[in-house]
């Protein structure tokens, strides 16, 4: 066995990425167009703003076809489309739009101040796109790249956007604080084609700024196997010192250990250790695997290592691959380095180029020439991302990424009966119930005894299935990322989800605590009950949960059954249901609500003072409001549920809102902006809209087309904000919510006949008329008397048009005296009504209305002299002006003569 003792004054050495990209290599594939990067915000005045693209290919490459569109997250609609037709890339694939003081010079300038700042989105569309215009809508139709990022200023905002441009993605946050002076958000390589974004110091029209991690212990850098003499390197990149590990070599023949080297050095750096390849029994595939501890520990001829190696490096090519069995083991989640087929006689030569934290993934290896003891030969283009794209058609549409909640750990089964322990799984969730990227999640198993990570699982690339499960387990149980039979230790252990950029074990070996987003703490029957050391740093003052295996005939796991993270009591030991709803103890049921339960009155649209906000509710008398939820959506899509408690007065009526009378407070709903108000049945009892909610009423705000297909609804007719409040008011058509000074607790203001005085006008129509109807009548009559008029105030009226005008007779309704004061007093306003030309020209044409009304015209001229007549006579006789008055009453018909 070999033992390499390495004590070499190594220096600190750096990957610097990119230096060949004017070397550029031509790949074989079609032409990839990216976002490269994109600078929206510059210290002071944005004068050097910019969009860089990048295409991988053959260039220069025309730009024909393609479109950037800007969109502004408050809205989600485009503020700026700028057609690339007639561009091209330079000879290295660059292409810039940008701010016209920059340098180098952009192809496209842009005014400064240009590209907003965020929460906004930058996309890229190819030739198959669905237009879009300044003002539109967002769009995935034809979608080819995008970038949606928001400020530390403006944190949120952006969920709309992405929803749409990066489905399931959190957008990514442009840190203007993160660098003295400007920086940008660069796009960088990961692995296979995963791609992030960092921020760093801008690099326009060249390669981006991506920082190289370094290892936390220690990892694979560069493998290099000799094809025809099977001489093999590994050079390793060691970021502690002074501790033992060993290098193991299995042969994927039998899954065996080959050979193992033990290394040890007593500082970091990058160290290149011999490996004996050549008594592997397939030189075209084998396994490397680093391991804490001595080589003494790894035997030749011992078989594949239960314990989770630090780093580990699987190839084969089309023919000799490894075993699942070692795959799952040495390299969960990820796949096998494949050889071309120049391997027997050129070797093959990687090195790990992908700018991440995590381990035991070869796609973050390319093959470069060695650079042995020097920074990885690497460029910075090695995949083409847009392998998730939806070209031609708009990808399905996800309500929202609800970047406010996180992770759940919602089904763990450790102990599966028999000694195979094949079905273990571990389910985790989003409570969002769809698809959710799991960039950054991180799934750890700690030992109960000695407290320490004995497992750590990076899901990064992988997202969940569309319900927002993600499985993790035996091949039996169909995972998305299978795992050996017996990994999951049975108890008293734990099994922890964090959401972290490193390893969360490079925080600490023993429970991290950063990034901690939910934990199982568990046991088994007949280990200690009390407090150990992990319930106390992770569910305190909790007793670890049982995973009784004889409370049901068959198998059985842990189940969440309640929506509380860290908390122990959610949990039940149920049957299990992997990637399905668990398998809870049904609650008592909650009584559907009596029909008839509507939105009653609210006042939520103006924001100045939050405390004067209300809503109120309308039933059957003394309903009790179990199971019902009020729900606020955001226009990005962003809900907030308010559950109700207690039950409707003897009049019927429920209050919510800060006001003096209320049955319930509203909480504070902050920045939410409304586009949208339901009033829902939530069977569950959960107090939280979720799939199963059942809309009673609902109030739509928005215009937004989407939210109307999500919800089913079209934006609801609210007529006239005179009054801050609106109140629901009996109609048989669609109009329903007339403004009214409010009456929260109290019966609703609506135009009754209590109050109606009669109308017979002639109107001048507006320069653009409506469709002579009720409703052109209500836009005439309050454009001028500005007094709440709504189109129930004046359903009994009738409307007839000509020449201009509009011609009205009837009732006009009011909700109050003093309203009906307002409007006769503006139906005797002579700004309104047409010029007495004007109605001869309408009356005078002979049809039988004119002819009507200059019959009533005569009559009254006949009465009018009659009556003068009569006063003459009378005020002869009696002095007292009795009839004058009655007279003057008369005048209040608005046919003025
Ligand atoms: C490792 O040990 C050597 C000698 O025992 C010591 O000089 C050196 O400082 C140690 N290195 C670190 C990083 O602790
Ligand atoms: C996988 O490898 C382990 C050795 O680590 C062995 O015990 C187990 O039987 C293997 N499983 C299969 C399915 O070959
Ligand atoms: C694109 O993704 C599909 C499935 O996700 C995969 O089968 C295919 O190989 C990928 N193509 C490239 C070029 O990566
Ligand atoms: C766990 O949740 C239950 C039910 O919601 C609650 O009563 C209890 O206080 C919670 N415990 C902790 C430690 O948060
Ligand atoms: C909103 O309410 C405030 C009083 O809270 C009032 O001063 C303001 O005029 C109202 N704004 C609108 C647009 O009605
Ligand atoms: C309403 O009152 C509750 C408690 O009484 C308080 O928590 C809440 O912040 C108030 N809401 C607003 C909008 O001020
Ligand atoms: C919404 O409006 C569209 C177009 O005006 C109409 O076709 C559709 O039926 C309406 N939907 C509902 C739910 O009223
Ligand atoms: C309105 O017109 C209908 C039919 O033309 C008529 O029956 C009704 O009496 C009219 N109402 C008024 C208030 O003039």
């Amino acid at each position: 066995m070999l033992r390499v003792f390495i004590r070499a004054a190594a220096m600190r050495v750096e990957l610097s990425l990119g230096f060949l990209l004017l070397m550029c290599i031509f790949k074989e594939t079609t032409q990839c167009l990216i976002i490269s990067e994109v600078n929206c915000d510059n210290p002071k005045l944005d004068t050097h703003e910019f969009v860089e693209l990048y295409n991988d290919g053959m260039n220069p490459t025309s730009l024909d076809g393609y479109t950037l569109v800007f969109y502004n997250g408050n809205g989600d609609i485009a503020y700026r489309v700028i057609d690339l037709s007639g561009q091209l890339t330079d000879y290295r694939g660059f292409f810039l739009v940008g701010s016209a003081e920059l340098t180098p010079h952009p192809a496209i300038s842009l005014p400064p101040n240009s590209v907003q700042n965020g929460p906004d989105a930058i996309a890229l569309y190819g030739p198959n796109w669905d237009p879009v215009s300044v003002g539109g809508h967002v769009s995935g139709v034809g979608l080819l790249d995008a970038v949606v990022y928001t400020s530390r200023r403006s944190a949120e905002g952006a969920d709309g956007l992405a929803s749409v441009l990066t489905p399931g993605s959190v957008p990514f946050l442009e840190d203007e604080s993160a660098l003295e002076g400007d920086e940008s958000i660069q796009r960088c390589w990961q692995s296979g084609n995963l791609w992030t974004f960092y921020t760093g110091p801008p690099t326009p029209m060249w390669v981006n700024h991506c920082p190289p991690p370094t290892p936390v212990k220690v990892w694979i850098n560069e493998v290099d196997i000799n094809g025809p003499d099977r001489q093999g390197l590994v050079e390793l990149n060691l970021g502690m010192a002074n501790w033992t590990f060993s290098l193991v070599l299995y042969d994927i023949t039998t899954d065996l250990i080959s050979s193992s080297v033990e290394v040890s050095a007593d500082q970091g750096g990058i160290f290149t250790i011999p490996v004996q390849t050549e008594n592997l029994a397939v030189p075209q595939s084998a396994a490397f695997a680093l391991y804490g501890g001595p080589s003494t520990d790894f035997p030749k001829g011992d078989p594949l290592s239960h314990k989770q190696p630090i780093d580990a490096f699987v190839y084969g090519d089309s023919v000799h691959m490894p075993s699942e069995n070692l795959t799952e083991t040495l390299i969960p989640g990820r796949k096998p380095f494949i050889l071309t087929e120049s391997f027997p006689t050129a070797g093959v030569h990687v090195s790990r180029c992908g700018v991440t934290e995590w381990t035991r993934d070869p796609g973050l290896f390319v093959t470069r020439p060695r650079s042995p003891d020097k920074p990885n030969d690497c460029v910075w283009f090695q995949s083409c991302p847009l392998n998730m794209t939806f070209s031609t058609k708009a990808g399905p549409s996800y309500p929202s990424i609800h970047s406010g909640i996180d992770f759940l750990l919602n089904e763990v089964n450790t102990n599966t009966p028999g000694g195979a322990e094949d079905e273990e799984f571990i389910e985790l969730w989003h409570p969002s119930g769809s698809r959710m990227s799991l960039d950054f999640i991180w799934l750890v198993m700690i030992n109960g005894q000695n407290t320490e990570v004995y497992y750590e699982l990076e899901l990064n690339g992988y997202f969940t299935d569309d319900d927002g499960y993600f499985l993790i387990g035996s091949a039996k149980v169909g995972p998305d990322i299978r795992i050996p039979s017996n990994i999951i230790q049975n108890g008293p252990d734990a099994v922890v989800l964090y959401r972290s950029k490193p390893p969360p074990s490079q925080e600490s070996q023993n429970i991290p605590r950063s990034g901690l987003l939910d934990a199982v703490v568990y046991r088994t029957r007949g280990s200690d009950k009390r407090v150990s050391e992990i319930t106390q740093a992770l569910t305190p003052r909790q007793i670890p949960l049982l995973e009784d295996i004889s409370a049901l005939p068959g198998d059985e796991t842990l189940s969440r059954c309640g929506t509380e993270r860290l908390n122990l009591s959610a949990f039940r030991v149920t049957s299990p249901t992997p990637r399905k709803q668990n398998n809870c103890p049904t609650k008592p049921t909650i009584p559907p609500p009596p029909e008839g339960l509507l939105i009653n009155e609210f006042n939520i649209l103006n924001r100045t003072d939050d405390q004067r906000l209300f809503v109120e509710l309308k039933g059957p008398p003394l309903t009790p409001l179990n199971g019902l939820v009020l729900v606020f959506l955001g226009q990005d899509f962003k809900e907030f549920s308010v559950p109700l408690t207690g039950s409707t007065g003897t009049d019927g009526l429920y209050l919510i809102g800060n006001v003096s009378n209320a049955d319930q407070g509203l909480p504070v709903l902050g920045q939410l902006e409304f586009a949208a108000m339901l009033l829902c049945f939530e069977p569950s009892g959960s107090g939280v809209y979720g799939k199963n909610s059942r809309s009673l009423d609902w109030l739509v705000l928005s215009d937004d087309p989407k939210l109307h297909r999500l919800l089913q609804h079209n934006t609801t007719r609210v007529e006239s904000s005179i009054f801050d409040s609106f109140s629901r008011c009996a109609s048989d058509g669609p109009v329903l919510w007339v403004s009214s000074q409010e009456t929260p607790g109290l019966q609703n203001l609506c135009p009754s006949p209590a109050f109606s005085s009669s109308m017979d006008v002639c109107l001048q129509r507006k320069s653009k008329p409506g469709n002579c109807d009720q409703e052109e009548l209500t836009y005439l009559l309050e454009n001028v008397c500005n007094c709440g008029i709504s189109s129930l105030h004046v359903k009994g009226v009738n409307v007839s048009c000509e020449a201009g005008m509009l011609d009205a007779q009837g009732p006009v309704l009011a909700v109050s005296g003093q309203q009906r004061e307002q409007i006769t007093e503006t139906l005797n306003n002579n700004k309104l009504s047409c010029s007495p030309a004007q109605e001869r020209q309408v009356h005078g044409a002979g049809s039988p209305v004119a002819l009507q009304v200059g019959l009533v015209l005569a009559a009254l001229l006949l009465f009018a002299l009659g009556a003068a007549l009569f006063v003459y006579l009378y005020k002869k006789r009696r002095p007292a002006d009795y009839l004058s008055m009655q007279l003057s009453e008369q005048v209040e018909t608005p046919l003025e003569l």
